[in-house]
């Protein structure tokens, strides 16, 4: 496995194994890696040739009070996953490198970046379709692997890419999920064990609200407070949001029929965590 820490090596490397016609697979992380972007790295190396790990905690995508100083960076141990799972190449550029220069030019994918996460934080989806758009002409590769966990993500960088007709595809692989069901995340570091006993309840929660709608019911707003009393069970979790949404315009819905997309957000302890599933209701 080949390491890059600037763009010109990162681009010599996959010049090289493009050169031999080898199609390209990409996944963009933060780092901190888990069964989750494991996944992803599986993926990657099923359906293309060459796979590219990028590991680079974006700046831009933090607010100012937000946890991008104290986020987990093992970077030797994120290193030996990737080459267990058969990376090519990783990508691990600094801070100066992907932005030598006060960032001037920003993706801001309209509508789709404000509701949900958008609303709290406000220019996170900038940052994100910002470093997406740069890596994606960095590596330039034919697919790009992200996570369901992110639903948000996947629907602004999907969304970029066809308004800027970049030439990629995207795919999304299933959330990974814990034993006791708790989505697979960086952020679960920040849990002590009281929080982590709690963090569960997420996914408890929408697995009712399914519950609820295969039995029929269809009222957004009564699936909504079904959802708050399972996560009302812990004096710990603080309700960011609980939003029950079209999966492709991110549009609240009063009823839920077709692609519907049930998203939440809380603040546990330290922690912010997000969780959502996808339904599609006849
Ligand atoms: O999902 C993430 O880890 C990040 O948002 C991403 C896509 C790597 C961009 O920094």
């Amino acid at each position: 496995m080949q390491i890059a820490k600037t763009i010109e090596d990162i681009k010599m490397i996959i010049s090289e194994a493009g050169s031999f016609g080898k199609k390209i697979g990409f996944v963009p992380t933060m780092g901190a890696l888990h069964a989750g972007h494991i996944s992803l790295i599986k993926k990657a190396k099923q359906q293309t040739e060459f796979v590219v790990v990028s590991i680079f905690v974006n700046p831009t995508q933090f607010g100012p009070n937000e946890d991008i100083d104290k986020y987990p960076r093992p970077f030797e141990a994120d290193l030996e996953i990737c080459k267990h799972n058969g990376a090519d190449a990783v990508f691990a550029p600094s801070a100066q490198e992907m932005y030598p220069q006060k960032n001037l030019t920003w993706i801001n994918v309209e509508k789709l970046s404000e509701s949900l996460c958008g609303k709290t934080r406000p220019n996170h989806f900038r940052g994100v379709a910002t470093v997406c758009a740069k890596l994606f002409n960095i590596v330039q590769p034919d697919v790009a692997y992200f996570g369901q966990k992110d639903a948000q993500q996947v629907i602004v960088i999907k969304r970029m890419i066809a308004d800027l007709n970049l030439p990629l595809r995207i795919v999304v692989c299933p959330t990974v999920r814990e034993s006791d069901g708790l989505a697979m995340s960086s952020r679960n570091k920040y849990l002590n064990a009281e929080q982590r006993k709690d963090a569960p309840l997420l996914y408890a929660a929408l697995q009712e609200a399914e519950i609820f709608i295969k039995a029929g019911e269809r009222k957004s707003d009564f699936l909504k407070e079904q959802i708050k009393k399972i996560l009302n069970i812990s004096s710990q979790i603080a309700i960011d949001y609980i939003s029950i949404v079209n999966a492709d315009t991110l549009d609240e819905i009063d009823e839920v029929k077709g692609k519907v997309l049930i998203a939440l957000a809380v603040k546990l302890g330290p922690a912010r965590l997000i969780d959502n599933i996808l339904l599609d209701v006849k």
